[in-house]
C-alpha cells in the first residue's frame, strides 16, 4: 500500500484503484444499444472503453473493476486472450502483433476484474457495488460514456495530483451552458486562492431544474476521486432525479458535511451514450488517427462543402 503527504503532514493512501460504471441501459443510443454495449462502441479502431481503460493505466492505477451487466459480454471478450488471431498471426510470422494484442487486452499488465450491477439503479448503486473491491482506499471513478482526450496529462491524473494535495474528494468539472445545466448537475464552488483552476465546493445538486438550485455552470464531467466514506452514504442514499441512486447525491452530502475539491480539468469529453457525441468524437479521432487522417480530412473538406 502506497502513502503519500498531504501538505507536508498528514499521510493519505494512493490512489491505486479504479471503477468504470458501464451497467448503463444507454437508451440514448437505441436500438444498437440493444445488442452492443454503448461502452464498445468504438472511435475509429477501438472501443470506448479502451480508451478509458488506456487512461486509468496511464494515471498509474492499477486495478480496474468494470462494471457490467446483462448484454455486456463484449467488455469482457474485449480484455480476453484471442486464440484464433493469436494463431493466425503465429503462422503468417507476426509476433509482434500478438504482442500487440495482448498489450490492448491488459494495458501495462494492469489487472482488469468485472462485476455485473443486476439492476439498473443508477450510477450511484453502480458504485456501491464496488464497495468489496475498494476497500478502505480513496478510488478512481471514470463514467463509462464519457471518453476524454487531453493534450498534456491523462484527466485522471490530474485529479489525482489534486486529491494528493487536499486528501478529499475530487471532481473533475467543466463549464457547461447555463440552459444546459438542467441536464447536468452544478456545484456550488469556491476558487481555491493560488490555483487557476481549483475549487472548494460545499454543494451541489444533481439535474437541477429550479434557478436557486443553480448555483454555477461548474458541472461534474465524467471522472472523480471518491474517499471511502462514500460507501456509508451511498447505502444511506434515496433515489433521486430519474428515480436512480444518484452519485452526485452522495457526493453533495460529502460536500455539505465536510467539503469536497473540485478541478477545472484540460481535455476534451466525448460523450459516447449521445448519438451526436458519438458521431463528433469519430470526427475528431478520425483527423487526428494517422491510419486514417489524410483520407479521412481530404474527405471532409469535400463534403463540408455540399452542407
Ligand atoms: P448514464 O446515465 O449516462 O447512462 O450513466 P445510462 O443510464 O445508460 O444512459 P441513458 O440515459 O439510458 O442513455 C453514466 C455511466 O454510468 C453507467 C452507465 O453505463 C454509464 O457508463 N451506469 C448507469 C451504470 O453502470 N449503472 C446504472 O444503473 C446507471
Amino acid at each position: 500500500m502506497g502513502y503519500n503527504t498531504l501538505n507536508g503532514e498528514k499521510a493519505i493512501k494512493s490512489v491505486r484503484k479504479a471503477v468504470i460504471p458501464a451497467a448503463g441501459l444507454g437508451t440514448r443510443m437505441l436500438p444498437i444499444a440493444r445488442a452492443i454495449p454503448k461502452e464498445m462502441l468504438p472511435i475509429v479502431d477501438k472501443p470506448a472503453m479502451a480508451y478509458l481503460v488506456d487512461e486509468a493505466v496511464k494515471s498509474g492505477i492499477t486495478d480496474i473493476l468494470i462494471i457490467t451487466g446483462r448484454n455486456k459480454n463484449a467488455i469482457e471478450d474485449y480484455f480476453d486472450y484471442s486464440p484464433e488471431y493469436e494463431a493466425a498471426f503465429e503462422r503468417r510470422g507476426k509476433p509482434e502483433k500478438i504482442d500487440e494484442m495482448r498489450e490492448s487486452a491488459a494495458p501495462g499488465g494492469a489487472r482488469i476484474y468485472f462485476l455485473r450491477q443486476r439492476e439498473t439503479k443508477g450510477l450511484g448503486h453502480a458504485i456501491l457495488c464496488a464497495e468489496n473491491f475498494v476497500g478502505d482506499e480513496p478510488f478512481a471513478v471514470l463514467y463509462g460514456d464519457d471518453v476524454i482526450v487531453s493534450e498534456t496529462e491523462p484527466s485522471t491524473l490530474q485529479l489525482i495530483n489534486s486529491y494528493n494535495k487536499f486528501g478529499k474528494t475530487v471532481c473533475g468539472v467543466h463549464r457547461v451552458p447555463r440552459e444546459q445545466l438542467k441536464k447536468y448537475c452544478s456545484l456550488k464552488a469556491e476558487p481555491i486562492e493560488g490555483s487557476e483552476n481549483e475549487y472548494f465546493v460545499d454543494d451541489m445538486v444533481e439535474k437541477p431544474q429550479r434557478e436557486e438550485d443553480m448555483f454555477s455552470d461548474l458541472s461534474i464531467l465524467g471522472r472523480v476521486i471518491l474517499t471511502p466514506d462514500i460507501f456509508d452514504i451511498l447505502r444511506n442514499t434515496a433515489p433521486g432525479a430519474g428515480n436512480e441512486i444518484q452519485l452526485t447525491d452522495a457526493i453533495a452530502a460529502q460536500a455539505r458535511r465536510d467539503g469536497v475539491y473540485a478541478i477545472e480539468y484540460e481535455g476534451t469529453r466525448f460523450d459516447i451514450g449521445s448519438k451526436n457525441g458519438f458521431l463528433i468524437a469519430n470526427t475528431v479521432m478520425g483527423c487526428r488517427n494517422p491510419e486514417t487522417a489524410d483520407e479521412y480530412k481530404t474527405f471532409l473538406k469535400e463534403f463540408v462543402k455540399t452542407l
